[in-house]
């Protein structure tokens, strides 16, 4: 008889966690938890623990204190969860090419990679650039093939990190468009952002981190027509966050 394979990786607990970079706290008595559901948003200045936040959660680090847990368990491998970083690198292949590569590595059989692909293709909106080198992509098309190749684990669960940060608003548009179409389609999408707009436009759950530590979360209606902190005011208002 096999093992059955754990059905979620759902939620995503931090108890109490702390993370340390040589003896600087980078992330301190973080306690949170990841449901299934709308977007969560983690935003905050930059250098308040999004990125680090995120690898964590991916299991990609371990925290220094406390625990993170996935569904109750403390050592579960990422099968079901997949992350886009800031500035994913392409591989010197077509667009093709480069989902296909994370078909492979994501074990997807070699007979179901063509139809696979053009699926992935299609759902980032990139099905006619499908032969692009994928180095000759533009910004956004480039963040939006990364996408596809984060897609291609058929993830539980999809971390974005900044996934718009740099991009003009028409390539930060198609890629929302992409993170609501997938969240939509079942995927619970956890992502940092330091862009307010697009927190309000995508979230769900805002998470909002400063000096490494959580100040406020909550649905992002009340979080931005009510704030409880003096924090999140001052974020929401466009002041430095300091
Ligand atoms: N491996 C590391 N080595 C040194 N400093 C780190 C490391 N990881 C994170 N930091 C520091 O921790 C803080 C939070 O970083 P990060 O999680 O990248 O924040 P954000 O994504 O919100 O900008 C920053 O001051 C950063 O320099
Ligand atoms: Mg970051």
């Amino acid at each position: 008889m096999t093992m059955r394979a754990p059905l979620t990786d759902l939620p995503i607990m931090f108890a109490d966690t702390g993370y340390v970079v040589s003896t600087l706290p980078v992330l301190t008595q973080i306690s949170l938890t990841i449901g299934a559901g709308t977007p969560t948003i983690l935003i905050g200045p930059n250098g308040s623990g999004k990125t680090t936040l995120l690898r964590l959660a991916m299991g990609l680090a371990s925290p220094s204190s406390g625990r993170v847990t996935w569904n109750g368990r403390t050592e579960v491998p990422p099968t079901r969860r997949a992350i886009m970083f800031q500035r994913p690198a392409m591989l010197r292949r077509s667009a093709a090419g480069n989902v296909r590569y994370a078909l492979a590595a994501a074990g997807v059989p070699r007979a179901d990679r063509d139809e696979c692909t053009a699926d992935l293709l299609a759902r980032v909106g990139l099905d006619a650039l499908r032969d692009r080198p994928a180095r000759r992509l533009s910004g956004g098309e480039q963040q939006r093939l990364a996408l596809a190749r984060a897609l291609a684990r058929n993830p539980e669960v999809l971390f974005l990190d900044e996934p718009t940060a740099s991009l003009d608003p028409a390539a930060t548009k198609a890629i929302e468009d992409v993170i609501r179409t997938v969240a939509a389609s079942g995927i619970k999408v956890v992502m940092a952002t330091h862009d307010l707009g697009e927190a309000r436009r995508l979230a769900g759950e805002i998470v909002l981190l400063h000096r490494g530590r959580v100040v406020e979360t909550g649905p992002a209606a009340s979080f931005f027509a009510a704030p409880h902190t003096e924090e999140a005011r001052k974020f929401i208002a466009g002041e430095l966050l300091v």
